[in-house]
């Protein structure tokens, strides 16, 4: 499309293009019905979620976080070893120029409904994981069999997490690992009730594992 749109703002972009897939006004789903019928991550706490910086730039150059989509079921076909990720049924994210990215980023930052939550945790960037972040990560919680380490190394049926460190704001995190039930009510990542500071160690090994850029 030409550059019909130019002039308009970061709201109003979000309100032509975006809202077809996401929900941007909230609430979660409750129910099964409206999980199924979800088609994208939701954005009305994207303000309480996301890094700005990386909203913006991944929106220029979107690449796949959920290895499987949103609904892991709908793209897997059965593997010999393995179930494999039946990538011709995923389609690319559309992608917006900088202009449009950088206005649509700071829309979505607006968007706090939850800032209870997040002043309600306390992330501690001095508890280093050490060498047991990798095991707590994969052995003793077991969040590998959801979710990827690196590429193509882990689970497939949720975001990867060697990017998470970028996409998604400290505070967020360790909220969501103490109780993703109370920020998606229907999600399957079970509450694994990680003790502290178990639960700043996983925050601070998701951050350490970024730093590797193995999206680059
Ligand atoms: C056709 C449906 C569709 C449209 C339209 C769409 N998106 Fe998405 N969006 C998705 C899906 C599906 C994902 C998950 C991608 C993945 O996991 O790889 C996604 C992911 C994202 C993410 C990453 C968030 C996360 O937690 O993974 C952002 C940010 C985003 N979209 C913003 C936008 C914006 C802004 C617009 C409008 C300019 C938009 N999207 C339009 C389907 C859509
Ligand atoms: C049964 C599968 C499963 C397990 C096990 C699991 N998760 Fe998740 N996790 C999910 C799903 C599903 C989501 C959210 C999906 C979405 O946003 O599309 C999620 C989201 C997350 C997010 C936010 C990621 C994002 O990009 O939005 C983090 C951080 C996270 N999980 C960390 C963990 C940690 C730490 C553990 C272990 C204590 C764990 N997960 C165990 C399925 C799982």
């Amino acid at each position: 499309m030409p550059a019909a749109h130019a002039g308009e703002t970061g709201a109003a972009l979000l309100q032509q293009r975006c809202v077809a897939c996401h929900d941007l006004q909230g609430p979660a789903p409750t129910t099964l019905t409206q999980l199924f019928a979800r088609k994208a991550p939701d954005l009305f706490y994207a303000g309480n979620k996301y890094q700005t910086a990386w909203v913006a730039a991944w929106l220029q150059q979107p690449k796949r976080i959920r290895p499987a989509g949103m609904l892991y079921l709908d793209h897997i076909k059965p593997g010999v070893k393995r179930d494999m990720v039946d990538s011709s049924t995923l389609k690319p994210h559309m992608a917006l120029n900088n202009d449009d990215a950088n206005k649509v980023a700071h829309a979505l930052a607006l968007l706090k409904p939850y800032n209870d939550r997040i002043k309600a945790v306390s992330h501690d960037p001095s508890i280093s994981p050490g060498p047991l972040g990798e095991m707590l990560f994969d052995k003793i919680y077991g969040c590998m069999a959801c979710h990827q380490i690196e590429p193509d190394f882990g689970g497939l049926s949720a975001p990867e997490i060697f990017t998470a460190g970028k996409r998604l704001q400290a505070a967020y995190m360790l909220s969501y690992i103490r109780s993703p039930q109370a920020w998606d009510a229907k999600t399957w990542m079970p509450n694994k009730h990680v003790s502290s500071p178990n639960d700043q160690k996983l925050v601070n090994y998701i951050i350490e594992l970024s730093k590797e850029n193995f999206d680059e």
